[in-house]
């Protein structure tokens, strides 16, 4: 009847996106921000959720400066301590809990399933930002999570050249009907030539995403260790705090976002970022071309992100090119 509600541009790429997921339904939005904001829209003022420290820093600052001024009752746990987010979500009661994982930028894994069970034990909604991880590695809905969200801009539609969100559910329950009343009635809905060049992208999704984990496995794997570097922080890595967990609940990999900690520090992380030629010196991830940012920069003033981190996007170049691009611009 009408694009704001629906269009059947939409329901092709929804179908996709839910049988991905093993979802019930799944519903395009015209960004991951719009996505995200969604679930949370739908909550009366007062409600309590429960958030990480640790996540995407855009929408942790709507959570806090937009979203809690208006009544929203944000909280926050440590994404490195599931017996935080247990003793927060007990005490508080919250409506929805938030999990990031692997959370940007140093790729914290959070335990979905083990999530999913303190969720259903306080009667909390469990919804999932599981961007890095792609419906390629990961399933959060086979792990009893509730909701899934995709910054769609990234791996799924892969080409750098979208802005779409997505949000997929395991269950058509009375939240699920408010969030797609509240997309449709408040407009954050995708574009249909969006919503086709996002089918386009997604053609190629279980191609790019197994050639970017393959490349990243290889590049942390070749720099843990260097003299330059005090961590490598990859999932794949046994050195990571999160491998366990990760090894657990991600198959055919651990995903193509590697964050690299400069031990000269601040300005050493800014010089190697631009001495990079074959990553592009750019924010965003997930696409064919690798990225490499600054993120703190990026971030701005509030970030919590460590001032010597370089946050790297692989993409699909080759890894020989890939690895001799990162030891020439730590070489200086
Ligand atoms: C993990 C994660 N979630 C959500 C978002 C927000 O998505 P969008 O830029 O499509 O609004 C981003 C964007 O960078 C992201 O990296």
């Amino acid at each position: 009847m009408y694009s704001r509600a629906d269009n059947p541009s939409y329901d092709q790429a929804e179908a996709l996106l839910a049988s991905l997921e093993h979802a019930k339904s799944a519903l395009l939005f015209s960004s991951g921000q719009g996505a995200s904001a969604a679930v949370f829209q739908v909550l009366l003022p007062g409600a309590r959720v429960l958030v990480p420290r640790n996540m995407y820093w855009a929408f942790r600052k709507w959570l806090l400066e937009f979203a809690a001024p208006r009544g929203l009752n944000v909280e926050l746990y440590d994404n490195s301590s599931l017996d935080d987010l247990a003793a927060k979500a007990r005490a508080g009661k919250p409506q929805v809990i938030w999990i990031e994982t692997p959370a940007n930028p140093t790729w914290d894994i959070t335990d979905i399933a083990a999530a999913a069970a303190i969720a259903r034990e306080v009667g909390a909604m469990l919804a999932v930002d599981s961007t890095a991880a792609t419906p390629m590695l990961t399933r959060p809905l086979d792990l009893g999570a509730h909701l899934v969200m995709h910054s769609a801009t990234k791996y799924l539609n892969g080409h750098s050249d979208v802005i779409a969100g997505v949000l997929a559910t395991a269950d058509d329950s009375e939240a699920w009907q408010r969030i797609r009343y509240a997309r449709g009635a408040g407009g954050a809905v995708l574009g249909p030539f969006e919503a086709w060049l996002l089918l386009r992208g997604m053609r190629t999704l279980h191609l790019r995403v197994a050639a970017a984990c393959q490349s990243a496995m290889s590049i942390a794997a070749h720099f843990e260790g260097h003299a330059k570097l005090s961590h490598v922080l990859y999932p794949g890595l046994p050195s990571h705090p999160g491998h366990a967990v990760a090894a657990k609940q991600m198959r055919g990999g651990f995903g193509g976002m590697i964050s690299l900690r400069l031990k000269p520090g601040e300005q050493a992380a800014k010089d190697f970022t631009a001495r990079l030629r074959v990553f592009k010196r750019a924010t965003s991830l997930g696409s064919v071309e690798s990225l490499a940012e600054h993120r703190a920069s990026v971030e701005g003033p509030g970030t919590l992100c460590p001032a010597d981190l370089v946050r790297l996007s692989v993409g699909i170049e080759h890894v020989d090119d890939l690895i001799a691009d990162i030891a020439q611009a730590l070489q200086g």
